[in-house]
């Protein structure tokens, strides 16, 4: 059932992406997805970035749904269900959380959620610097934020995949977390499996009910959104549609 919430503050945070505030008053945390409802439009899963207090989500246009969504502006409204899925789980230790592109607005509610700046370090990948997202906020959390961009216009030139070969050979860690795009995360697994580091990432597919009852969201024999969307690495090891393969609104198989 959805409760029906007033867009309270609607600000641009990176190019093409906008966070949304509102006020719903139930436990969130770090890793969860909302059903998000724009009437006449569509519904679509998008993770909760501000899981405290005043909720958030943070949208990148890339359709009608997400469009739509970015148009809005304080006092619109909009249809909110969950929090759905199973989150982060924010283990003791040194942490590294790995967020591309978008990736980040499900990530940094668990950077916060630590609680201690020197138990986590963060790398922020995107194609170029109007792409990188919530560095400020990051760096509010984590006393070791460092960034990539593809183009070389801000942090080390390469993939968030580089970035984080570079931070592991200086630093050890206990757990990685990673949510972005999924070929980020394809070629991550193996470089944490070589420094033997456990971790957790976040995955999308396509979603219907949010709930685990339509099968839309399949990845192998898992629903993401009941079993996910965050699965261990040795989880997503054993997924054969894991980086290579997507399905679509009617359940056609899409190459990743
Ligand atoms: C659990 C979860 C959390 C998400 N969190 C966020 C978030 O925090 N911020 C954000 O901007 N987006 C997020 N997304 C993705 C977002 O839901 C889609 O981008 C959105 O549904 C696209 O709708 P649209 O109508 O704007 O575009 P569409 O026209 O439906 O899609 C635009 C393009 O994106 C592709 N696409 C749509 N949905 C997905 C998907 N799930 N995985 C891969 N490709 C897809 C389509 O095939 C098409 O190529 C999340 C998805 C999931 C499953
Ligand atoms: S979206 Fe319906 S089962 Fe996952």
């Amino acid at each position: 059932m959805h409760e029906t919430v007033e867009i309270l503050q609607s600000e641009e945070v990176g190019k093409g992406v906008r966070t949304l505030r509102f006020e719903y008053h139930h436990k969130v945390s770090p890793g969860q997805f909302f059903m998000v409802w724009l009437p006449g439009v569509d519904e679509i899963p998008m993770s909760a970035s501000y899981c405290e207090g005043r909720k958030g989500i943070t949208v990148k246009d890339v359709g009608p749904a997400t469009r739509s969504l970015c148009n809005l502006r304080s006092g619109d409204r909009i249809g909110i269900r969950g929090p759905y899925g199973h989150g982060y789980t924010l283990h003791d230790g040194r942490i590294l959380a790995v967020g591309g592109g978008t990736g980040m607005a499900s990530l940094l509610p668990a950077v916060e959620a630590i609680g201690d700046p020197s138990r986590v370090d963060v790398a922020i990948g995107a194609r170029n610097v109007s792409e990188l997202l919530f560095i400020d906020r990051a760096k509010a959390a984590s006393k070791n934020v460092r960034t990539s961009t593809d183009d070389g216009t801000n942090g080390l030139k390469g993939t968030a995949v580089d970035l984080v070969a570079d931070m592991l050979s200086k630093e050890r860690y206990d757990l990685v977390l990673a949510c972005g795009p999924e070929k980020m995360l394809f070629y991550l697994l193996p470089l944490l499996r070589k420094h033997n580091v456990r971790c957790e990432l976040s995955l999308e597919r396509y979603m219907k009910c949010g709930a685990g009852l339509c099968g839309s969201c399949a990845l192998d024999e898992k629903r993401v959104c009941v079993d996910g969307p965050v699965f261990t690495g040795e989880q997503a090891q054993t997924m054969i549609d894991f980086g290579k393969f997507r399905r679509n609104e009617a359940g056609q198989q899409i190459k990743l």
